[in-house]
């Protein structure tokens, strides 16, 4: 399915930013933790994460897990039906973030569906989520009923990337490290790599909380991985910060139900790898049980070969190289939620030199998950510039 910006995600200036959810187990499609069933703790020490019916208002089902998973749900419903936000919140949510506590018969129709959908899978499936919204409604709002002939004779769709698996009787033509040498061979070399351990950038930012429009954005980077990047909307900024160890996002209030969310889980991982990754020199170290046996994959007619690892919390990560270049051309990695696993993946392009190191990296960054999207486009980068610790510390709540 097409997510487009007419069928699916959010209205204009109430895109959402949340990027996959969670903690706990990020299994591949299928192998989801059973509907219901508490997350494991993330990390001992960690703060519990404010939970969906602490920070909002008419929660009557979705109880019990953390704001960012909640907020992954919504965005897992719109994917799977190729609803906005207002499909089921109704006109009024566009304009207050409150609205969305009133009931509609489309969302109580939908509690309907999540009891549902849990008795299915405890009945059937041992409480597995192999049955989820997406099953049935595949990007509709009523399920189809009767087989369609022209799909049964017609072209296959074309396969998405990021449903690849892994099939232990592919032929591996380059194992996971013969991939990692060869991408950092053609982004600069370990040396190069290595001289470069800080960089700050400036560009553009357009996405579904931008409605679109190209704003400002800057992002701080320091070896070996903290990261931030801020996008500076008209009502305030937009950030995401990963410190080395923990990460949050935050927005305005027009922008985001909740100003400052931190990320745990999935999330958390997802947001350590984009750290690692402005530094591919420790691209090795970023997952382990890395494995390299995908059957041929394609994107944009262009042959990739595919390595998988797992990061912290056992999320899976996916990294599609370019056979040609050598080139890293995207990131996928999956989060769990009470309703179903959700992707996310990042697409990189645009490799240039950032200027006097012989290091590429990618000045067209997209990143895109079940309830939002948002382009980076780099105008300047500054390699080993001097970065305030400031930068990469918890956000001030709004
Ligand atoms: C298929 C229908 C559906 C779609 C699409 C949907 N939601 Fe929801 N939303 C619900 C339901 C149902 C609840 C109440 C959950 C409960 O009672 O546990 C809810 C509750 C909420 C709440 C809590 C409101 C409050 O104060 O009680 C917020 C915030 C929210 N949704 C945001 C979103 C956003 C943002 C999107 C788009 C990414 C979205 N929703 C898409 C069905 C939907
Ligand atoms: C077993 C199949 C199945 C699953 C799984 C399923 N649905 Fe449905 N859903 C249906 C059918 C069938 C309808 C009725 C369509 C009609 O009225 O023609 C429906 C209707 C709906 C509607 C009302 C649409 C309308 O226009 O009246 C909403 C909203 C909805 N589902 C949300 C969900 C959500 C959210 C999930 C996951 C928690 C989900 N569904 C899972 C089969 C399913």
């Amino acid at each position: 399915m097409k997510l487009s910006r007419g069928t699916a995600l959010c209205v204009a200036g109430l895109a959402m930013f949340i990027t996959a959810v969670v903690y706990g187990q990020a299994p591949p499609a299928g192998q989801a933790r059973p509907a219901g069933q508490a997350p494991p703790a993330a990390q001992a020490a960690a703060p519990r994460p404010q939970l969906a019916e602490e920070a909002f208002k008419n929660i009557r089902v979705l109880k019990g897990i953390p704001v960012k998973e909640f907020m992954n749900t919504m965005g897992f419903f719109a994917a799977s039906l190729a609803f906005n936000c207002t499909d089921c919140h109704g006109g009024a949510s566009a304009s207050d973030w409150a609205n969305y506590a009133t009931d509609t018969p489309l969302k109580n129709r939908a509690r309907q569906m999540i009891t549902m959908v849990k008795a299915i899978n405890d009945a059937n499936f041992g409480g597995r989520q192999f049955v989820t919204c997406y099953t049935c409604h595949r990007g509709s709002q009523k399920p189809k009923i009767v087989p369609s002939l022209a799909v049964q004779y017609g072209e296959p769709p074309p396969d998405d990337p990021d449903e690849v698996e892994a099939l232990p009787t592919a032929r591996v033509t380059a194992t996971p490290d013969q991939l990692f040498d060869k991408y950092i061979q053609a982004v600069g070399g370990a040396q190069a790599l290595g001289r470069l351990t800080s960089f700050t950038a400036t560009g553009t930012y357009e996405g579904f909380d931008s409605d679109f429009a190209k704003v400002p954005v800057n992002i701080y980077a320091k070896a070996p991985n903290m990261r931030s990047l801020v996008a500076h909307m008209a009502s305030g900024d937009v950030s995401y910060t990963y410190d080395g160890r923990e990460g949050w996002q935050t927005g305005p209030r027009d922008l985001t139900p909740v100003s400052l969310i931190p990320l745990i889980g999935a999330d958390l991982a997802g947001a350590r790898a984009d750290a690692q990754l402005s530094f591919p020199g420790q691209i090795k170290q970023m997952a382990t049980n890395w494995r390299a046996d995908f059957p041929p994959v394609t994107i944009d007619d262009k042959p990739v070969l595919v390595v998988q690892g797992t990061m912290p919390d056992r999320t899976i990560v996916k990294l599609y190289f370019d056979r040609a270049s050598g080139l890293l051309v995207r990131q996928t990695r999956y989060a769990p939620t009470v309703i179903g696993t959700v992707p996310t993946h990042a697409t990189y392009s645009d490799y240039r030199e950032v200027p006097g190191t012989g290091v590429k990296i990618p000045f067209t960054s997209q990143m895109t998950w079940v309830d939002g999207q948002y382009t980076v486009n780099l105008t300047s980068v500054t390699p080993n510039a001097a970065i305030e610790a400031a930068r990469f510390a918890k956000p001030a709540a709004r």
